[in-house]
């Protein structure tokens, strides 16, 4: 062989693999962002997210930073029950954190000047029905002129984009079933196109904020959806709602109180479900549509409770008899809607998404979560939770089971 050949040999076949490998890599990335989500065509940018400290907004980071690799920018006043969340997700280098009332349209549009947030999840609420009984203006002030002062700063943001970062922005809003109202046993869940009938603060402070997210759509073109979720469960979840508060008062060795009957039902949704939803509304829900997500886990509060009873039992055993003897019945809560439920189905043909943990699976995950990190709950337990604790359960009569 011509020696001049023999030496171009290995560069020619060096030359052709790399030559192959930037085809390959080439095809692959085109590829990629074919089948990416549309807001990763700008991968050096954050989606924003409002409330992360919270417990959905958590989960979602948590989940986020695990399965993507886009940066997150986390805004979050911080308030009562959460600043000890942001603790365990303030190391990853993919994530932000400014803390700042969603109210406050200064320092928000300063943080849309530096951060350029390619779409936006809006979970920051006041969240609690027995607290908006107490003090429905909190409810008012976060949840409606909170979330219109954000819609505004967000409204002058997206105005000002390039068009093609107009077409892979979302504001996806977050907000439950409850603005829905109530269901009687017979009747069907809720679906998208059900009336808002709210019957708590709380509800109607949500179904408030859900017209203005509308209205801004309308009105500005904001491309806007909407979410509604059933009840939420797992980790995270501050104790003052049913399931992480029967898990403190039970290994706390204090009463489990059920409102009246028990006989209510909710419709429980493991939380990084939830997370799952939002990730397919965000990448592929169409603007201005809202989306029911539920767990399909629709249980009675007492079956709840002896089903949670039953898996402390287990993981936790007292030195005689079961959690179940804590279980007591008191007054209940006024205005307590019956029955929640909603009809997933859209979520499901449209964006090929359903619940996967089941409610025994996500419970005896939550459970093992609670135990593994008491810690994190005798922190957030503090003089703040016992004043609530003695506001809300102090008074309250027992009742008949
Ligand atoms: P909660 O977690 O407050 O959610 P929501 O009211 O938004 O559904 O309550 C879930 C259910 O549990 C609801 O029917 C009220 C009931 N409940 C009790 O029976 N006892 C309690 O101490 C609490 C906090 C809730």
């Amino acid at each position: 062989m011509n020696r001049h050949v023999q030496f171009l040999l290995p560069f020619g076949s060096i030359g052709c693999s790399i030559f192959r490998l930037i085809l390959f890599e080439g095809i692959l990335y085109i590829l990629k962002v074919a089948v990416s989500p549309p807001y990763f065509r700008f991968p050096s940018r954050p989606l924003l997210v409002t409330g992360g400290a919270g417990f959905i907004g958590t989960n979602f980071i948590i989940e986020w930073l695990k399965n993507s690799a886009a940066t997150i920018l986390n805004i979050d006043r911080l308030s009562y029950g959460n600043r000890c969340n942001v603790e365990n997700i303030m190391e990853s280098s993919k994530y932000f954190f400014a803390q700042c009332d969603i109210g406050d349209l200064e320092q928000i549009k300063a943080l849309l000047a530096e951060h350029r947030p390619v779409a936006v999840i809006n979970f920051a609420a006041e969240t609690h029905v027995d607290r908006s009984i107490r003090s429905p203006e909190n409810f008012v002030q976060t949840n409606v002129v909170g979330t219109l002062r954000f819609l505004e700063a967000i409204q002058s943001y997206f105005r000002a984009l390039p068009d093609k970062e107009k077409d892979v922005f979302r504001f996806v809003h977050v907000s439950t079933d409850e603005v829905y109202g109530t269901l009687s046993l017979q009747e069907a869940p809720f679906e998208e196109t059900s009336p808002f009938c709210p019957n708590s603060p709380y509800a109607a402070s949500k179904a408030a904020s859900d017209h203005f997210v509308r209205a801004f759509g309308q009105t500005f073109g904001l491309p806007v959806i909407t979410t509604h979720c059933s009840n939420n469960f797992g980790p995270f979840q501050f104790p003052e709602k049913f399931i992480p508060l029967m898990i403190h008062n039970a290994l706390k060795g204090k009463p489990l109180p059920i409102y009246g009957d028990g006989e209510q039902i909710r419709d429980w949704l493991y939380v990084t479900d939830h997370c799952s939803a939002l990730c397919r509304v965000l990448e592929a829900g169409r603007i201005g549509e809202t989306y029911n997500i539920g767990g399909n886990n629709e249980l009675r509060n007492v079956d709840v409770v002896q089903v949670l009873c039953d898996i402390l039992d287990r993981r936790k055993p007292l030195s005689h008899g079961s959690y179940r003897s804590q279980i007591e019945h008191v007054e209940d809560r006024p205005g307590h809607d019956r029955r929640y439920a909603v009809n997933s189905k859209k979520m499901l043909e449209e964006l090929n998404w359903s619940a996967k943990e089941t409610f025994f699976s996500g419970l005896t995950k939550t459970v093992d979560w609670y135990l593994s990190h008491w810690d994190w709950m005798e922190q957030i337990t503090g003089s703040s939770f016992q004043e609530w604790t003695d506001y809300n359960y102090g008074n309250r009569t027992r009742a008949q089971a």
